[in-house]
C-alpha cells in the first residue's frame, strides 16, 4: 500500500474561536507539526514591548521594528506540557498570552515588514507539508494552495468567555468586560487592516462552533481531513 501524501491544513478564524485547540489536536492525531502563527505575532509584539518600540499611548515604532524583525528568532519547543514559543531561545509561552500583549498585537500585526518576515518564516515551516497551521491569513496569503482550509467563527461573547477562562487558568486573570472589549477591538483591526485582512478564503469550509463541544469540533475536523485526504489520494491512483 502506498503511503498517503502529506498535506497542508490551514485553519483561520477570529481570535479565541478555539481554532488553536482544534488545530493542535488534529496535528497530534495525525503526527503532523502544529504551528501557531498568532504566537509568532505575539512574540514579535513582546519583543517590541521589551525593546521600547511601543509608546505609552500604544503607538508602535514600525520603522525600528521593521529594521530588526528579520533577525528575531521564533521557534517552537515541544514539551510534556505542550508546545512552547521561544523568542530568541527564551521560553515566552506565558508572557505572550497576557492581556497586555493581546492589547498591542493587532497594530504590530498590521505592519507590512512584520507580516513579510513572519509569512516567509511560516512558509519555511510548511515547506515539507505535514503541517497544521492556524492564524488569520494562512489560507489566503501564507498557503493559498493548502489542500485543506477551514474558517472558524463564533460569537464575540462566547469567544471572550473562553479567553477569560484561559487567562484565569494561565494565572493572568482579567475582568470579562476588558476581555470582551479586547476581542471586539482585535476583530475590528484584523478585519480592516490593509494587508492580509482576516477573511474567509473562497475555498475554505466554514465552521461556527458557538454551540459545539470540543469533542464535536474535533470530530468535525477529523472527518473533513479524512474526506480531503481520500479525495487527494484517490485522484492520484
Ligand atoms: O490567534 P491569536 O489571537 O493568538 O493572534 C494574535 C494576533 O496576531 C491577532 O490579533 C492577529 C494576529 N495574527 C495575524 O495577523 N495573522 C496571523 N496569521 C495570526 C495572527
Amino acid at each position: 500500500m502506498t503511503e498517503n501524501k502529506k498535506i497542508i491544513v490551514a485553519i483561520d478564524g477570529y481570535s479565541s474561536s478555539g481554532k488553536s485547540t482544534m488545530a493542535k489536536k488534529l496535528a497530534k492525531d495525525l503526527g503532523y507539526r502544529y504551528i501557531d502563527s498568532g504566537a509568532m505575532y505575539r512574540a514579535v509584539t513582546l519583543y517590541a514591548m521589551e525593546n521600547g518600540m511601543i509608546a505609552p499611548d500604544g503607538t508602535v515604532d514600525a520603522e525600528a521594528l521593521g529594521a530588526v524583525v528579520g533577525n528575531i528568532r521564533i521557534d517552537f519547543a515541544v514539551t510534556p506540557e505542550g508546545q512552547h514559543t521561544l523568542l530568541d531561545g527564551r521560553d515566552v509561552e506565558h508572557l505572550i498570552r497576557s492581556l497586555e500583549v493581546s492589547n498591542h498585537v493587532s497594530p504590530v500585526a498590521a505592519i507590512h515588514t512584520v507580516r513579510q518576515a513572519l509569512t516567509a518564516q511560516q512558509q519555511r515551516f510548511g515547506a515539507e507539508k505535514g503541517i497544521v497551521m492556524d492564524g488569520r491569513d494562512i489560507g489566503t496569503t501564507v498557503f493559498p494552495n493548502a489542500e485543506m482550509k477551514v474558517f472558524v467563527t463564533a460569537s464575540a461573547e462566547k469567544r471572550a468567555h473562553r479567553r477569560y477562562l484561559e487567562l484565569q487558568q494561565n494565572g493572568t486573570p482579567s475582568p470579562y468586560e476588558d476581555v470582551l472589549k479586547n476581542v471586539i477591538e482585535r476583530d475590528r483591526i484584523d478585519e480592516t487592516r490593509a494587508e492580509s485582512p482576516l477573511r474567509k478564503a473562497p475555498d475554505a469550509v466554514e465552521l461556527d462552533n458557538s454551540d459545539m463541544s470540543l469533542p464535536e469540533q474535533e470530530k468535525w475536523l477529523m472527518e473533513l481531513f479524512n474526506k480531503t485526504e481520500a479525495a487527494i489520494n484517490g485522484r492520484d491512483c
